[in-house]
């Protein structure tokens, strides 16, 4: 296999979603960025965001209410020095995106505010229903003009490289760079002074999901395997809203649409969210995905349905006209019908371990976005308070890259061994590992859990990963074959997770453990300690 000569940028930035963007254009006037993504730019769940960015933009409106809305859906584990830190910043970041060119949606008092589940007041910031597109295309733009930017499409980042990995200990472990997968097949050996590593989520570790194909949690693993502590895995939020469809598996109608009126209701048109809490259909999602899990399963059904009939034309066209459209195409009118819901797999508020500046403990590696874990959604997010931390700690990541000096780098890389590479026989184990470890994971490890489920679940992923192991290094490498091994790890990682936590709390719900323990407790797995 052909091999390209090192080459060598002061930052590393793997993935192309509203964090690694911003990075990217703020640490380039500092520096040479290499930005890749492994598909298209477009391919990340910052462009599929539909409901919007929360900020306190309105005199209404303030930084402790936003706050305490952000605590009490966190379910006592948020932490709050963080909270405060990045909520803080919700308007500057606002703004700063207004300044880029971002064409939020306005009225004459300002910007349009919407509402979502769990917020007490109006404060989430929105472009209709695609405001990550438009946040995504806006920083796109701005860092494709820029020349001391490299954007690297359908580049697979495979693995870290560390000193560690070397064998060469004169201290701490650091990151050194990474090995991609270029779309030819070949591998190229990047060496980076600082790599940040902003991935994403992995809501593809779960058979039904409103994440698009990239979010197979790579990042998480990499880091991982580079030594990085990972925290809160079991929390992974199922958005209570996805339609029910075979062919639109992955859609999602956004939170937005109940904030602005819209029911959920049942087989029998009745608004049932309300016979498991008074807040209804806006209490925070964890409660409004278990209340839909529970009916569904109490009446033996596929889906409940959500009624968008009260919102009217001028709203549904107005406010929502992609999902109208995307709707209308599959054959449903939400001006006259309501709509089949199930929830999904949606957001990991787990993720590697950082600081709100992404700082792991590997020296010289940042995580920024959903792949890193700050504490600030504790056991379950607040609505649109992802874009917002993706942002911060984009600007909290460059802000402390810039105040370091670059340091060149001076260890000898090591190219990409591909010795022992079988040709490529057969690739049917790929596709049944997948799929297999989806479905475990679907049906052992979600909304609700047990003990027995999560052992079983153990027990099935022991043995896929067994296999994936006997044949990871034997096969060509591939974009399909790395992201089935990272889906392996942050699966055994989820799943490990969930036993250690003995309650019930947030997102994570037991029916051994139903009740919430006093105390609040972060599950924090560190590689050397397994
Ligand atoms: P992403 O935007 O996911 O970008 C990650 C990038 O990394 C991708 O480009 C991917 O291709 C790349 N990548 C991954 N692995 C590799 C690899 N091995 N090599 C190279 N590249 C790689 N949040 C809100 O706050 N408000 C909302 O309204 C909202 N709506 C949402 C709607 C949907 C349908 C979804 C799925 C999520 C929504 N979220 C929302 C959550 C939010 O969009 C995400 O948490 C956030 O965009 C994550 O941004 P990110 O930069 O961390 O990662
Ligand atoms: C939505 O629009 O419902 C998604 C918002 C979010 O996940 O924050």
């Amino acid at each position: 296999m052909a091999h390209h000569p090192i080459q060598h940028y002061d930052y590393l930035i793997i993935g192309s979603g509203a964090a690694g963007l911003l990075a990217a254009k703020r640490l380039a006037d500092h520096g040479k960025v290499a930005i890749i993504n492994k598909g298209d730019f477009s391919e990340s769940n910052t462009y599929q965001a539909q409901g919007g960015i929360a900020g306190v933009s309105d005199d209404a409106d303030s930084i402790e209410s936003h706050i305490a809305d952000t605590v009490a859906a966190g379910a006592g584990l948020c932490h709050e020095d963080v909270v405060r830190e990045i909520i803080s910043s919700g308007s500057r970041m606002i703004k700063e995106l207004l300044e880029l060119g971002t064409p939020f949606d306005s009225n004459e008092k300002g910007l349009h505010l919407t509402r979502e589940g769990g917020h007490s007041q109006r404060r989430v910031a929105h472009a209709k229903d695609e405001t990550g597109k438009v946040i995504g295309e806006t920083l796109l733009s701005h860092v494709q003009q820029h020349k001391n930017i490299t954007c690297l499409k359908r580049h697979t980042a495979i693995d870290l490289i560390t000193s560690r990995r070397l064998g060469r200990h004169d201290g701490n472990n650091r990151c050194l760079g990474a090995y991609l997968l270029n779309p030819d097949g070949s591998i190229i050996t990047i060496s980076a002074s600082h790599t940040i590593l902003a991935t994403g989520g992995s809501g593809k570790v779960y058979m039904y999901t409103s994440n698009p194909h990239a979010a197979t949690g790579d990042g998480i693993a990499m880091a991982w395997r580079a030594g990085c502590a990972v925290m809160n895995l079991e929390f992974m939020q199922f958005h209570p809203t996805c339609l029910y469809h075979a062919s639109a598996p992955t859609m999602l109608l956004t939170e937005a649409l109940r904030g602005e009126g819209a029911h959920l209701i049942d087989h029998q048109g009745h608004r049932f969210v309300f016979d498991y809490d008074s807040r209804g259909e806006l209490a925070p999602r964890d409660v409004v995905a278990r209340a839909i899990d529970h009916h569904m399963k109490k009446y033996g059904r596929d889906c409940m349905f959500l009624d968008a009939r009260p919102l009217g034309e001028e709203i549904i066209t107005g406010h929502f006209p992609n999902i109208h459209k995307r709707l209308s195409k599959l054959g449903f009118d939400m001006l006259s019908q309501p709509i089949p819901i199930v929830p999904a797999a949606h957001y990991i508020c787990g993720g590697v371990q950082t600081d709100s500046s992404g700082k792991t403990s590997v020296d010289n590696l940042y995580v920024i976005g959903e792949s890193a874990c700050t504490g600030l959604h504790g056991a379950n997010r607040l609505a649109s308070n992802s874009l917002l931390e993706c942002l911060v700690m984009a600007e909290f990541c460059s802000n402390a890259l810039i105040r370091q000096e670059n340091q060149t780098q001076s260890m000898n890389l090591q190219t990409w061994d591909d010795s022992g590479i079988v040709p490529e026989s057969e690739r049917i184990q790929i596709k049944q590992n997948w799929d297999e470890i989806r479905a475990t994971m679907s049906n052992y490890v979600g909304i609700v859990r047990s003990n027995e489920r999560l052992r079983r679940a153990r027990r099935r992923l022991d043995v896929i990963r067994e296999e994936i192991a006997t044949y990871y290094w034997k096969y060509p490498i591939s974009r399909d074959l790395i992201e089935l091994r990272n889906l392996s790890v942050v699966a055994d990682l989820t799943i490990r997770s969930a036993q250690l936590r003995r309650e019930s709390r947030g997102l994570h719900y037991s029916t051994d453990y139903p009740e919430k323990s006093d105390t609040a407790q972060d599950t924090i797995l560190i590689p050397d300690q397994l």
